[in-house]
């Protein structure tokens, strides 16, 4: 199995991955929200690209069935129902409903990634029930950081590299990485111990304390809350 490691998002089309298992990563914050919203109840996630594409897809949906949800800047956008924190995504909330978000990174990372054979949804919080997925697939591995506006995040990085280390430590088949990989294992194998290290450092998880929404960070520093592995296919995520 050779494991491929996105560093650096792309905003085009990738064309190559109809063979490939593709993993995005967002930790902080849409892929820890997807994951979160679905083991909570939720029904299904679409996500979307613009605010606009967002409200015009909600007006098919019975208002009750429906929720809108997402940020820019990382705040919640104006008439959505729930922001891009996962702590907002409770059962009480969620439960059984059709959530469509909007993401400055991440929900545009499902647009690019789409001609992947399977594409998973990856975070700290079922990071290991990934790995096993991706065996499974018995295919090549593309893991996608979404990044930060175009650039490397740190904390998407040591998710690449956590989710590489859980699949050496599955033992088979061989694993061949690349050099990106090999620097998300490296940089996993430095914050290790404290994942909270890498969060408060990173600059997405910066700008986050300043927002005021720090407690985010623990929430999605947690480890292996979920075995639920979300896949994205024709448009939508479910489980
Ligand atoms: C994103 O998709 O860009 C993020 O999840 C941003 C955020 O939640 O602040």
């Amino acid at each position: 199995m050779r494991i491929d490691t996105h560093l650096i998002p792309s905003f085009s089309h990738l064309e190559d991955l109809v063979s490939k298992t593709v993993v995005v990563m967002d930790v902080l914050r849409a892929t820890s929200v997807i994951v979160q919203a679905l083991s909570s109840g939720v029904k299904e996630i679409i996500p979307v690209t613009t605010v606009e594409e967002a409200f015009q897809l909600a007006k098919s949906f019975p208002l009750e069935t429906r929720l809108l949800g997402g940020e820019r800047g990382s705040r919640r956008i104006d008439g959505f129902d729930l922001g891009n924190s996962p702590r907002e995504y409770i059962t009480a909330t969620v439960k059984g409903k059709t959530l469509i978000l909007t993401t400055t990174n991440g929900t545009r990372a499902f647009h690019a990634v789409s001609s992947g054979k399977t594409i998973l949804v990856g975070s700290y919080l079922n990071v290991s029930a990934v790995a096993q997925r991706c065996l499974h697939q018995e295919a090549d591995v593309l893991l996608y950081g979404s990044g930060d506006q175009g650039r490397l995040s740190l904390e998407d990085t040591v998710c690449g590299g956590m989710i590489i280390d859980r699949l050496i430590h599955l033992g088979k088949p061989p694993i061949e990485l690349t050099d990106a990989s090999q620097m998300a294992l490296i940089a996993y194998q430095r914050f290790q111990r404290d994942l909270m290290e890498a969060l408060r450092l990173s600059n997405h998880g910066r700008t986050l304390i300043d927002l005021g929404l720090g407690e985010d960070l623990p929430f999605c520093a947690q480890t292996d809350t979920t075995v639920l592995v979300p896949v994205f296919k024709d448009g939508v995520v479910r489980i």
